[in-house]
């Protein structure tokens, strides 16, 4: 057998706690079947405050938004709505998403309507008071159509960004370096006709600020495009405007795996067992996106990076602490200097730790090939646990539904698959190293999946059984649960309102 290559997860303490009680995880599964999706919305809660406390030690205002993409249930969303309303708001990108705000406690003061929209988000945008963060020219035009028709108060609006250019070399000469490129936003250099546009509708629309969001980790990339913003703000002003917030979006990241050693080890193994020096690590032999050329490992590995040693809060301050670019003045400097509110959109850190994914064992068998592997045939597909569709690789923790027999138990390399009829729905390509062989009734416990993993992509194909969504709550030296549609934040679960 091959040394076991672990990736095994970073729990928090709550999160350790919970899976170190197996009788109630078991009796949720019995109860409510597999898969099954738990949720801690007291994680939510302290997530927020480490971002708020993030803030104050920069000395800035403004909100913390919580992107409501990343995950779609309710307990979350209402969990946050009970936090301090200055502090704390919501993104939505969707008129269903705004409308769950709005049933979970949201007002529209609070909320922030991101994305590309349609006229009945538009107008309940507008009707409830939230902040639209204009994706384009356009959609600023159909949003003060419909201000005007219907005799809607004026909208608050932010202008998203993007393909933001900097010079690089000394300077400033030499190339030119583009930003990530994103479907959305208008490129700063059609700002003019943005403005414009602004400035023609402003019986119907009140500029309030700029906004980004980038999809990369590159924390040099996101200083230069926020100092951009503020110059874009400065021309603003320049010109009788009067912004003052800019949204800086999400990205800021979240650490899977909890050791460094172990993500190095596996992924210096994947290039390895790409160039065939060392047996596969996955299904089939899938490179992750590498491949083997003449002898020379090509290609770019499509993986989350799982182990980071800054990610959340702590990427935000370090993103707020680095000098911008051009002025070399921190960015939280420059943002203080203009008195701009900062916003931020964090969506899968502001959900770290927040939440696990519950399947139970349904089958063990060898695998198709002489290497002493196993198939592991779990109660739940890809689309119910989609760390995968991420990229996101991360050892799932086994819960047996006995007592191990400890002393005779030696780690396994298991190959995880789904309950779909159907070659491809492998819970993961990579060969998950678990510390015995589980037995079917055991379960296989997904941490840290709150965000965009455990319901982004659930579908009911082949008329599956959906996962159904439990909040748990710490009472004394017990866990306590209810179904996510009946959480409510003052209620103590298992208690009457407080
Ligand atoms: C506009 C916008 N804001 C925020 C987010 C949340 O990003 P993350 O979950 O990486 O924090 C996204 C993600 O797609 C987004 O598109």
């Amino acid at each position: 057998m091959d040394a076991p290559l672990y990736l095994r997860p970073r729990v928090d303490p709550q999160l350790a706690s919970l899976l170190t009680d197996r009788p109630f995880l078991h009796s949720l599964v019995d109860a409510l079947g597999s898969p099954l999706n738990v949720l801690l919305p007291e994680a939510v809660a302290r997530n927020a405050a480490r971002f708020r406390a993030v803030y104050r030690r920069h000395r800035l205002s403004g909100r913390v938004y919580f992107a409501h993409k990343a995950n779609r249930a309710g307990a979350l969303v209402r969990r946050l709505a009970a936090e301090d309303p200055a502090a704390v708001g919501v993104d939505v990108a969707s008129l269903e998403e705004l409308r769950h705000a709005l049933g979970c406690g949201f007002t529209g003061d609070r909320i922030m309507a991101t994305g590309p929209k349609d006229a009945e988000f538009l107008w309940l945008a507008a009707r409830v008071g939230a902040t639209v963060n204009l994706d384009s020219a356009g959609e600023l035009e159909r949003l003060s159509g419909l201000v005007r028709t219907h005799g809607l108060g004026r909208v608050a609006v932010l202008v998203r960004l993007s393909g933001f250019e900097s010079a690089a070399g000394h300077g400033g000469a030499g190339t030119r370096l583009l930003s990530r490129r994103s479907r959305f936003g208008t490129p700063v250099r059609d700002a003019e006709a943005l403005l414009s546009a602004l400035e023609r509708n402003a019986d119907a629309v009140e500029f309030t600020g700029a906004a980004y969001h980038l999809d990369t980790t590159g924390v040099e990339e996101k200083a230069r495009a926020l100092e951009q913003c503020v110059l874009f703000m400065d021309e603003c002003r320049a010109r009788g405007l009067a912004p003052r917030a800019l949204d800086i979006g999400g990205g800021f990241g979240v650490g899977y795996v909890a050791e460094a050693g172990e993500w190095e080890r596996w992924t210096t193994a994947l290039s390895e067992a790409v160039l065939g020096v060392r047996p596969p690590l996955t299904w089939r032999g899938h490179g992750y996106g590498l491949r083997n050329e003449g002898g020379t490992v090509r290609g770019a590995a499509a993986l989350y990076p799982a182990h980071r040693p800054t990610a959340g809060p702590g990427y935000l301050d370090e993103l707020l602490s680095l000098p911008a670019p051009a002025s070399g003045r921190p960015s939280a400097t420059l943002l203080l200097e203009h008195l701009h509110d900062l916003y931020i959109e964090p969506g899968r850190s502001l959900v770290d730790q927040c939440g696990l994914s519950l399947a139970r064992v349904l089958d063990v068998r060898p695998a198709d090939t002489d290497s002493g592997h196993h198939v592991v045939r779990l109660g739940m597909n890809a689309g119910d646990m989609s760390f995968e569709e991420h990229g996101v690789l991360v050892d799932p923790v086994l819960l047996p539904r006995d007592e191990a027999a400890t002393g005779e138990e030696e780690p396994f390399g298991v190959y995880l698959t789904g309950n779909l009829c159907l070659e491809g729905d492998l819970i993961t390509r990579r060969l998950v190293f678990l510390p015995r062989l589980p037995r079917a009734g055991d379960l296989l416990a997904f941490a840290n999946t709150a965000g965009y993993a455990m319901d982004f992509h659930a579908h009911h194909a082949q008329r599956q059984p959906a996962a159904r969504t439990v909040a748990v709550e710490r009472r004394g030296d017990s866990w306590r649960w209810c179904l996510d549609e009946d959480y409510w934040p003052i209620t103590p679960l298992g208690g009457t309102p407080g």
